[in-house]
């Protein structure tokens, strides 16, 4: 039986290691787990002889797949395969998988968290605002953007939604407003939340030209991947707009400069924790390992990537 590794630097809540393991075992696959490693080589070591492999944010690239010579399959638990290199996993006939919408919800409450955290000053104590009332824009429009607006909305936002991807009728039928350009996500935003992967064309793409539309006191939330900012026209922004504020749950490499320049405007989580949680974890654990039974038992590819 096909044999699966389950490696995450960062490891699944206990609850959900017990669930994707009676899963396997169920269907009569041998697993092994790599938790915590700190060493490239330690991964390399443990991918000998696994054909399938489940992973979150652990970096798969072209060592990692010259290391794994019966690889068949990847699943990432979870939503940015950013961390995957699709070219090399194709070139070692790999196919890669990720588990849409299965830690969706864990993202949003964060990104919600924050947002509050955020209106109530860091809960220093001192008068804040509330999020009932204002604008909030969804740059992007995927899972975790879905269930952002199903809080905010209850919570009585006026929510607003541009992906380029996405038509009109789709946003709206989530009674959400559509907008037709990112600029308009820029200018319009009280609360500016990011919901777009990490890729060629996204990164570095929240620049100045976009950041210099905001509105002087807006509130920039990031949950998406700290490489889609650019990290000089944040600081550009931290300066001409006086009130401007930013949260996210990667802190990006200049953070110790923001930190230290505009410590009551700034928050990042210590680790990135959008989907860490006991649920994201179960569901997107237990997905991936249906996905790799479904892909041996059946050659079921629908969640596939590359
Ligand atoms: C995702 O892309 O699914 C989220 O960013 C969560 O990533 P993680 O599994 O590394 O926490």
């Amino acid at each position: 039986m096909p044999k699966v590794l389950i490696a995450t630097e960062k490891p699944f809540a206990a609850d959900a290691v017990q669930k994707i393991k009676t899963e396997l075992e169920n269907a009569g696959y041998n697993y092994s787990f790599l938790e915590n490693y700190t060493e490239k080589s330690a991964l390399h070591n443990a991918l000998a002889d696994a054909e399938a492999l489940i992973v979150r944010s652990d970096i798969i690239d072209e060592a990692a797949f010259n290391a794994a010579p019966k690889l068949k399959i990847v699943v990432r638990a979870g939503a940015g395969y950013d961390n995957i290199d699709l070219k090399s996993a194709t070139a070692h006939n790999v196919v890669v998988m990720n588990t849409p919408g299965q830690n969706s919800n864990a993202v949003a409450e964060l990104a919600i968290g924050m947002m509050i955290y955020m209106a109530r000053n860091k809960f220093n104590g001192k008068s804040g605002t509330e999020l009932a009332g204002k604008t909030l824009t969804l740059y992007g429009f995927g899972w975790v953007a879905r269930y952002v607006a199903k809080i905010a909305k209850g919570i009585g936002m006026d929510v607003y939604a541009y992906d380029p991807f996405i038509s009109d009728e789709v946003i709206q039928k989530e009674g959400v407003k559509p907008l037709h350009s990112v600029e308009d996500i820029f200018k319009l935003g009280d609360y500016i939340s990011l919901h777009i992967p990490a890729t060629e064309d996204t990164k570095k793409s929240v620049n100045w030209n976009l950041l210099s539309l905001v509105k002087d006191d807006a509130i920039l939330v990031n949950t998406a991947r700290k490489e889609v900012i650019e990290e000089d026209a944040l600081l550009k922004a931290f300066a001409e707009k006086k009130k401007f504020r930013y949260v996210s749950d990667v802190a990006p490499d200049n953070s110790a400069k923001l930190l230290e320049l505009y410590p009551d405007r700034v928050f990042f989580t210590p680790k990135k924790m959008g989907a860490q949680t006991s649920e994201a974890n179960t569901n997107a654990g237990i997905a991936a390992a249906k996905q790799i039974i479904a892909y041996f038992e059946k050659g079921d590819v629908k969640y596939k990537v590359n």
